[in-house]
């Protein structure tokens, strides 16, 4: 297998395990069934599976074809297409968006770390109660930023590769477990009509760019994650099946997810409408009732934590292999002062969920913490625009042709008879679909 200075996967497998830790994450399991709960249920579900298969995988082939073209990070790669002085912006957006995700989402992963614990002592404080204790929050959000630096530093195969391979499938099994319980659950029943039978008179402007925006965020796109690794793929794989591949990862551990946490949410009789707090709600229920569950839970924890980190590692990978190839910087140092500025940006997160009242709840923003506020603005709205123009950037000013010559490498000749409707969708339908939903948000339709 080809290797160079920078790194690269040492197998197929290795990459599309390394390209599903980053998609799966706290997306998939956190995220999904909060989002799903207060846009109501299985209509959402629907439009995210539209979005996915419409928008995600286009997408998600562009990034990566346009990451192993060019081998470079995603302001690099941009530079190496186009002669614009503009258009090397989008990946500077992605830099930005990198380092602002990773900057609340390590908070949350420090919360699952904090659960393993809980878990373990059969903690009776309630998650607004944890949340709200500034020296845990912080402790345990610096401690997910140092394991993450930690993987980083290590490079990609080493690092990243390896813990992918091994742990990703052992989520899937534990989730089909808990599945199998949650549904025996007196009541679950409600929860699974919740959650897979559509109203579909629910969808508004607003479901669709939730939906759109949870498709970008769980697939890691719109900010050059997936360039990065696409950049770290050999000339010999089949783009579209790796891509194929881990849309179908993700998205099968998205609902999966769901459908432990709705029949075990309605069961309880929680309110699905409840935000963020949801799964940190009603997983140590699950835990509670089941028997052996005190292991289930602790084991299920560390799971979900390391789900994040393989997440966590791909958004400082942006901006560290950005300082890495561009400016020349050693990996050690480009690692060790993103960490520190992600920190600093981390605080307000950290501390937003009841430690500082102001930060709790931000009156211009609607009353939403500021963690919400940027899960808002950079988890959905940034990576939503940066997909719109990493579509036209690919589809127009590189163009499909060329990248199609990319993604023919490996790929055999049944392949290409493909290729024409990626092309299509990715000109057409994605800029079309994804204009047409951020219009919608500034209400010029
Ligand atoms: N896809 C990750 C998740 O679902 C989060 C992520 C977003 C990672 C964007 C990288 C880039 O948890």
């Amino acid at each position: 297998m080809e290797q160079t200075a920078r790194g690269a996967w040492t197998s197929r497998t290795g990459f599309i395990l390394a390209a599903s830790g980053s998609a799966i994450g706290l997306g998939n399991i956190w995220r999904f069934p909060y989002v799903t709960g207060m846009q109501g249920g299985a209509a959402f579900v629907a439009v995210y599976l539209g979005c996915v298969l419409a928008i995600g995988i286009p997408v998600l082939i562009a990034e990566l074809t346009l990451g192993r073209h060019t081998a470079l990070n995603p302001v690099g790669a941009i530079r190496a297409i186009t002669k614009s002085r503009y258009w090397p912006l989008v990946g500077y957006l992605g830099v930005i968006t990198g380092a602002a995700i990773l900057s609340y989402y390590a908070v949350i992963a420090g919360w699952t770390v904090g659960y393993i614990f809980r878990t373990i002592a059969h903690s009776s404080s309630t998650f607004g109660a944890f949340v709200a204790d500034p020296a845990i929050e912080i402790g345990n959000f610096a401690l997910f930023l140092l394991l993450t630096a930690g993987v980083v530093i290590g490079g990609v195969e080493r690092g990243i590769e390896r813990w992918s391979k091994i742990l990703m499938p052992m989520l899937f099994l534990i989730l089909l477990g808990l599945i199998a319980f949650a549904l025996t659950l007196d009541g679950a029943s409600k929860g699974v009509e919740f959650y897979l039978k559509p109203d579909f008179s629910k969808i508004t402007g607003s479901t669709v760019l939730a939906a759109l925006g949870q498709a970008f965020f769980s697939l890691s796109l719109g900010m050059g994650a997936m360039i990065t690794y696409g950049s770290y793929i050999s000339k010999q794989e089949n783009l579209a099946i790796s891509a194929a591949s881990v849309a179908l990862a993700d998205t099968l551990i998205a609902v999966l997810a769901g459908l432990v946490v709705f029949p075990a949410l309605f069961s309880v009789g929680q309110e699905p409408t409840q935000g963020p707090s949801l799964v940190f709600n009603i997983l140590p229920r699950i835990f509670e009732m089941m028997p052996g569950g005190t292991i289930v839970g602790v084991f299920f924890f560390i799971l979900l934590a390391i789900a994040a980190l393989t997440s966590t590692v791909s958004l400082l990978e942006v901006p560290v292999a950005f300082l890495v190839d561009q400016k020349k910087w050693s990996r050690k140092k480009a690692v060790a002062i993103v960490t520190l500025i992600v920190f600093v940006i981390g605080l307000p997160s950290a501390l937003s969920q009841g430690s500082v009242p102001a930060l709790s709840s931000i009156e211009w923003f609607g009353g939403r913490d500021f963690l919400g506020i940027m899960d808002f603005i950079f988890g959905n709205l940034s990576l939503t625009f940066g997909g719109l123009l990493l579509a036209i950037l690919v589809g127009w000013v590189w163009g499909t042709r060329n990248a199609a010559e990319e993604l023919a490498l490996g790929a055999g000749p049944r392949f290409a008879a493909l290729i024409p409707g990626w092309s299509f969708m990715l000109r057409f339908v994605c800029p079309l679909i994804i204009a047409a939903v951020l219009l919608n948000l500034t209400g010029i339709f």
